[in-house]
């Protein structure tokens, strides 16, 4: 008979990342939570082995697109493999997106949504709610949505050939209604005029290589379309979540408005702090357009800055990938090629290489920005995000020591490359837990079922 002392598993001798700073621990998990940090932890079910290594909270991508329709495609992941490659990249949870058809209701597309991910997803995930079909009409959905905990809502202010872009006047109301509401509102910023006018100039002038993308597809764009959204939200009275800013001008148009007293939260990925827009112009440069395109050194240099003195809250991978098939299918045009780049299994990696090994930012920020900061402006800090007592155990056992080169041999997901090829990597993954159950370890996928949650927000 088990024991009340007994811990159904112990991660052992680790360093681990706390609040308050690293300390040498064992980590007692029970019931799938945590239910001690101490030393000398013993009556344990199993044990994982920490010493030497790093045991950080599992971390949370805020921004995931597992197979959803993207120009005359799908993107290549799943909620099946798309979180399989999450887990080897030490995340634990990912938020995803609903998909509104056209004539559907904000409810409807959540029950459409988790039939894909329920029973699928080896990950805990979350749905922010995309608004994409007459914005209007659903204003009366939003309170009874965030009643439910589902308290963040999605709106883009470009792809209006998609059939995807909310027009200002509508995104004035959602703002309004989400606002009194108290939830969040996702925007992904690009002003559909400028990006639509300098698209066709290029298409006329006959121009199809990738390069076009990043032409087409501006910093200012980004920036005007933010200061927009910025006004109307301090106007509303809205939290805003401003997704994957690209640029310095975009990042100073969130400052800004930041300065103002906008409350506004800005996420970036790790495409635009080691990549840049030179790849467009190299071999199959192709393989990496995604919106917003890469930018230029110095866009990635300020990004950074604003990593290191904590103006950009979240990471996210904006994971939405193609095969090389699918990449390949026009050509390479600019205009036709499926936008969107693999990346929920490099994050940690990337962060950890370029951020704390190169002397960048701290282990602490590192932290705040991959589980901590998303927890608590999604509202699932009570559950997620750090490890303390109580929190359920996602953990991540992380080995500090090897040293390698990324490259697609060594992912998981559905993509066949790896935008980051041959970038270097320091340390690696070691174990990903999820809710006390080991979902990876020594490189080899070991969940037994599938146990991927709905995550709800709390507010
Ligand atoms: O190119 C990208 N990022 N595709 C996914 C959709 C989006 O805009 O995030
Ligand atoms: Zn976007
Ligand atoms: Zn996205």
């Amino acid at each position: 008979m088990a024991r009340h002392d007994e811990y159904d598993l112990v991660v052992r001798s680790g360093s681990v990342v706390l609040q308050d700073g690293l300390r040498n621990a064992d980590i007692g998990i029970r019931a799938g939570r945590i239910a001690a940090v101490e030393e000398g932890l013993t009556n344990a079910k199993q044990v994982i082995d920490a010493s030497g290594k790093l045991v950080l909270p599992g971390c949370i991508d805020p921004h995931t697109h597992m197979g959803i329709p993207i120009k005359d495609t799908w993107s290549a992941d799943d909620f099946s493999s798309g979180s399989v490659a999450a887990a080897f990249g030490g995340t634990t949870t990912v938020f995803d997106f609903t998909v509104q058809d056209p004539g559907q209701t904000l409810q409807a597309s959540i029950t459409t949504r988790l039939g894909r991910a329920q029973g699928k997803s080896q990950v805990d995930f979350g749905l922010h709610v995309n608004i994409t079909d007459q914005p209007t009409e659903h204003l009366a959905e939003i309170s009874s949505l965030i009643e439910k905990g589902f308290n963040r809502f999605k709106a883009f202010t470009t792809y209006k050939e998609q059939g995807m872009m909310m027009e200002w006047p509508d995104l004035r109301r959602v703002m309004e209604t989400i606002g009194a509401q108290g939830g969040l509102l996702l925007l992904h910023c690009e002003d559909n005029n400028s990006v639509s006018s300098l698209t066709a100039r290029h298409q006329i002038a006959g121009h199809k290589a990738p390069i076009y993308h990043a032409r087409s597809r501006t910093a200012e764009a980004e920036a005007l379309a933010i200061e927009k959204a910025a006004q109307i939200a301090g106007q509303s009275g809205t939290r805003l979540y401003i997704v994957h800013i690209s640029s310095k001008l975009g990042l100073q148009a969130a400052l800004r408005a930041r300065r103002q007293g906008v409350e506004i939260y800005l996420e970036t990925c790790p495409q635009y702090l080691v990549l840049d827009e030179s790849k467009y112009l190299g071999k199959n440069g192709h393989y990496w357009i995604a919106t917003p395109p890469l930018r230029r050194p110095e866009d990635s240099q300020a990004l950074w800055e604003a990593v290191q003195d904590g103006s950009i809250d979240t990471i996210g991978t904006d994971h939405c990938p193609f095969t090389k098939a699918q990449k390949d299918r026009h050509g390479g045009a600019f205009d036709l090629t499926p936008n969107g780049i693999p990346g929920v299994e490099n994050r940690l990696a990337i962060l950890y290489t370029w951020g704390v090994c190169q002397g960048r930012i701290s282990l602490h920020r590192m932290i705040e920005l991959l589980c901590g900061n998303v927890a608590r402006i999604f509202a699932i800090d009570d559950r997620k995000g750090s490890i303390a007592v109580g929190k359920d155990a996602d953990l991540v056992v992380w080995d500090p020591a090897p040293s390698s080169l990324m490259t697609a041999a060594d992912m998981h997901g559905n993509a066949d490359f790896t935008p980051y090829q041959g970038i270097p990597q320091s340390g690696g993954l070691d174990c990903t837990i999820l809710r006390g159950q080991p979902l990876v370890r020594n490189g080899a996928f070991v969940g037994n079922e599938v146990r991927g949650n709905l995550v709800l927000g709390t507010e």
